[in-house]
């Protein structure tokens, strides 16, 4: 008896380094297909011992493209544990320092990685199908895509003191306040950032119709989705974590503190990644997902104008029920887009952004704390335990990407089965099971807690575990 399988490895133009197997059976169908991690490092471990302090600044480093995530989690973690409520700027500067985050991160997700598979078409060339093919195609749209990433690294920069890796957020609050000079040239710059995101949206609106076809039978699949909401509303630094079943029915709304009552990891003994899910319902009936689709599917309305009107659109599509199509991760992650450059010119807009009032004093003390935000790819917890000392003794991590771990292996064997025939793995099949993996826009560097990044890799394997075909492709 002799399982087929395929493996497709590197994934292209997905953030660090991961592979796929698809199992195929006797009749070269497709059996089974996961999504790999092969990296694992041990973030949690290695902090161990570390003070508390340096918590927020080591923690960055865990990750080269979502950095501000885990610097904000970090420092809501070490508040939690000092037990101090930040002052009001100090919280608003780290908000519009994480808008600054989701809008050079999903900006450079959908111009850069997504956008090039649908505009230049799932067929064309590999070598071309990303953002050197997009300048070629429409150099306008390509240089304003640019822009658009580079608004949000300057608001990074601006409020987080550094481009890639930021250092103000510390417990207690902010280490620095904003310069009168630095709000002026960041409000300049936002209004461009809602007119790109725009013109963004406009495109990929465009793409969906273009594409209507493949959007009902592309990786849809039946979860739960989760997000953090205030007083319904999407929320991306603080709030509650809301948990809705499929039907849109609301499973659950807590205190983020309490997430491990709610949240349960089932381990597989194939994969370095644990599988997160709602704890009542037990593994796998409680999959859920996080991230810009199960943020929209949780939240009931979105604070910012021209972000809702876009909402309100969005929820039309799941006639009454949350928008289960996962193609639509992208539309969803350009609406976030939308109300994080709305979100900042407020923040902008608002005189206490430049208060000197962003730090009270912490004493040392002992103690156990929590902080969540929402990460761009979801759902992001920093837990700490700490001694008399401020020395951490342990560590718990749970990051968006393995959150969405169970649902990414799932798109994948939705896609697989769809498109992989005959135990064959054609150029434009193999970017399908790709660009199911990329809806996701997974971060495997934060996902196995690694440093750095690597390319990513797919294998096609047979019932006896014998490899009979590999795809490789360097990013
Ligand atoms: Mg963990
Ligand atoms: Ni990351």
């Amino acid at each position: 008896m002799s399982n087929n399988i395929i493996t497709i490895e590197p994934v292209s133009r997905v953030e660090g380094h991961g592979k796929v197997t698809i199992h195929l059976n006797e009749r070269n169908e497709v059996e089974k297909s996961h999504f790999h991690v092969v990296e694992f490092r041990g973030f949690e471990k290695f902090c161990e011992g570390r003070l508390m302090s340096e918590m927020p600044v080591i923690t960055t480093r865990i990750c080269g493209i979502c950095p501000v995530s885990h610097h904000l989690a970090s420092a809501k973690a070490c508040d939690d544990v000092l037990g101090i409520d930040i002052p009001s700027p100090a919280k608003k500067l780290r908000e519009l320092m994480h808008m600054g985050q989701i809008i050079h991160s999903h900006s450079l997700h959908f111009f850069f990685l997504a956008a090039p598979d649908f505009l230049l078409g799932p067929s064309s060339d590999p070598a071309k199908r990303n953002i050197v093919g997009l300048i070629d195609a429409d150099p306008e749209l390509a240089k304003k895509a640019i822009v658009l990433r580079k608004i949000g690294q300057d608001i990074i920069e601006c409020v987080g003191g550094r481009p890639i890796h930021p250092v103000t957020a510390i417990p207690g609050g902010m280490s620095k306040p904003l310069s009168h000079e630095d709000r002026f040239n960041m409000r300049k710059d936002v209004d461009k950032a809602v007119e790109i995101t725009q013109l963004g949206i406009k495109i990929c609106k465009d793409i969906y119709e273009k594409y209507s076809d493949i959007i009902s039978r592309f990786a849809v699949i039946k979860t739960n989705y989760m997000g953090l909401v205030k007083d319904g509303n999407l929320e991306q630094y603080d709030g509650k974590l809301r948990i809705i079943d499929e039907t849109g029915k609301i499973l659950e709304e807590f205190d983020p503190r309490n997430y491990l009552e709610y949240i349960g990891e089932h381990v597989e003994d194939w994969s370095y990644l644990k599988f997160p899910f709602y704890k009542k319902q037990g593994y796998p009936e409680g999959i859920f997902r996080v991230g810009p689709l199960g943020r929209l599917n949780a939240a009931d309305s979105i604070s910012t104008p021209l972000a809702n009107k876009e909402f309100v659109e969005f929820k039309k599509l799941g006639n009454g029920k949350p928008v289960k199509e996962t193609l639509y991760y992208h539309y969803a992650r350009l609406i976030e887009t939308l109300n994080a450059a709305e979100r900042a010119r407020e923040l902008l807009d608002d005189d206490e952004i430049v208060s000197k009032d962003v730090r009270v004093k912490a004493e040392r003390k002992a103690g156990e704390g929590v902080g969540v935000i929402e990460a761009p790819r979801g759902t992001l917890i920093h837990h700490y335990w700490v001694d008399d000392y401020g020395k951490i003794e342990k560590v718990n991590l749970i990051v968006a990407t393995v959150c969405n771990n169970p649902a990414i292996d799932m798109s994948v064997n939705e896609v697989a089965k769809e498109f992989v025939n005959g135990g064959k793995i054609e150029e434009g099949a193999l970017n399908m099971v790709e660009m199911a993996i990329r809806c996701y826009d997974p971060c495997i560097s934060c996902a196995t807690h690694a440093i750095g990044q690597m390319p990513l890799k797919i294998n096609l394997l047979a019932s006896d575990g014998k490899v009979i075909d590999v795809m490789e492709r360097r990013v």
